[in-house]
């Protein structure tokens, strides 16, 4: 049975975000509207999340002591990380020693927090389908891993990184010092440890959004989202769309996947599968274990949104993940290096047929970073996409 408190007085349910940009802000939204009292903890003041939830907290989330101190402090019911750079083994020390309970695990926070612990368990354990693979710690043993059997093209990637930071793909021998030193400046710690992948020439990629809910019984239930297509540049997701098409054995060969490694990392919660198809084939490549960025087109496609069965799944409630409509989600890109950007055309992007916009309130804005998000819903996923692009292009970013 799932009892929820009143916020703010001493039976409340807390909940503390580990993360609080565009996706965690809408994971607290979805547990405020359930009455949940919320912590949201991010590496810098202002951050989206802290924007909307009860307690707003800064702290370096690297830092195990500090980690440890404010957990300890604020003795949340739940600990959900939103974001991979995570102390993750103070948070194994706090669930092992019963002062909370870390979404959808300790464990899982752990093994993907780098690109090494996800995918020799997908591969090496579970043995799941992935590019093939090996892990490198000099520019010598990335030449010999290419040369015995890696091959051209292959994709270098920093094992401690994200959003496509310091990774880059190798199209023959005079690329492959490059690459090495592009992933010495992208990684998220002073690691010099790669991947480096063989590269899969999929028809399309796919998000597989995956709920580890409790069912009627009470009992852990695996559920899937209708299958979520992106575009990718630079290793960073510019415009989603959902239902992607799918033939029915690719799509059962998807879900076996999701299912697979979901379950092996256990929990409650929802899981973005990232997978590569071709034809009838199926690659995992990655997961994270929380909302997936592509995932924001659920704001406008399903009656409950990743959010909401995000935050549903970790308080133990049932969860819906049928499809409302087909559409569409499209970045908005702050275009400008500065602080406190102001938005021009809102009006104009919402006179698009069937559009609704989100800005994040970031408080500075870079040209790549991500400030906002169109989405757009129509009767096919063709005329959602082209009506997002739209009502993002509008929007139009200024310094002042
Ligand atoms: N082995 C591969 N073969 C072909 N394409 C690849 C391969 N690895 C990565 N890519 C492409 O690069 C994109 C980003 O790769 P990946 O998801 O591993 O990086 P990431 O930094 O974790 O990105 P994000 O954090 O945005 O998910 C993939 O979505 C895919 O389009
Ligand atoms: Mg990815």
């Amino acid at each position: 049975m799932t009892t929820i408190g009143t916020p703010l007085s001493p039976r409340a349910t807390k909940v503390m975000l580990l993360g609080s940009g565009e996706l965690g802000r809408e994971v607290l939204i979805a547990l405020q509207r359930l009455g949940v009292e919320t912590i949201a903890v991010d590496r810098y003041d202002n951050a989206p999340g802290q924007q909307v939830a009860h307690h707003a907290r800064t702290i370096a989330m690297t830092d195990p002591d500090q980690l440890r101190a404010l957990i300890q402090a604020e003795r949340p019911d739940l600990v959900v990380p939103e974001i991979e750079a995570i102390a993750t083994p103070a948070l194994e020390a706090l669930e092992a020693e019963g002062v909370t309970t870390v979404i959808p695990t300790a464990r899982a926070a752990r093994l993907t927090m780098d690109r090494e612990g996800i995918r020799r368990l997908a591969a090496e354990t579970l043995g799941l389908p992935t590019s093939p693979y090996r892990f490198c710690d000099s520019l010598e043993e990335l030449k010999a891993a290419i040369e015995d059997g890696i091959g051209y093209p292959c994709v270098v990637k920093p094992v401690m990184s994200s959003s496509g930071k310091g990774q880059s793909k190798i199209d023959g021998p005079e690329g492959v010092a490059a690459a090495w030193e592009y992933a010495m400046s992208g990684s998220r710690v002073s690691n010099t440890r790669i991947i480096v992948e063989g590269f899969v020439d999929f028809d399309y990629e796919i998000t597989l959004l995956t709920v580890r809910a409790r069912g009627d019984d009470g009992e852990i239930e695996t559920q899937f989202c209708e299958p979520i297509g992106h575009r990718q540049v630079s290793g960073d997701y510019v415009e989603s769309w959902q239902p992607h098409p799918m033939p029915e054995p690719a799509l059962e060969r998807a879900r076996q996947i999701a299912g697979a490694v979901t379950q092996d990392l256990g929990g409650q919660g929802i899981f973005g599968v990232e997978l590569f198809v071709k034809g009838d084939e199926v690659w995992f490549s990655e997961v994270s274990p929380r909302p997936h960025d592509t995932g924001m087109v659920t704001m406008v496609t399903q009656w409950q949104n990743e959010f909401e069965l995000h935050a549903r799944a970790i308080l133990g409630l049932p969860v819906d993940t049928t499809l409302k409509s087909p559409g569409a989600s499209a970045v908005i890109y702050g275009g400008v290096d500065a602080e406190c950007v102001v938005f021009d055309g809102v009006d104009a992007a919402l006179r698009v047929p069937h559009t609704d916009i989100r800005l994040f309130g970031k408080p500075e804005s870079f040209v790549t970073r991500r400030m906002g998000v169109a989405l757009a819903y129509a009767d096919d996923v063709d005329t959602a996409r082209r009506n997002a692009a739209e009502a993002a292009g509008r929007v139009k970013p200024r310094a002042v």
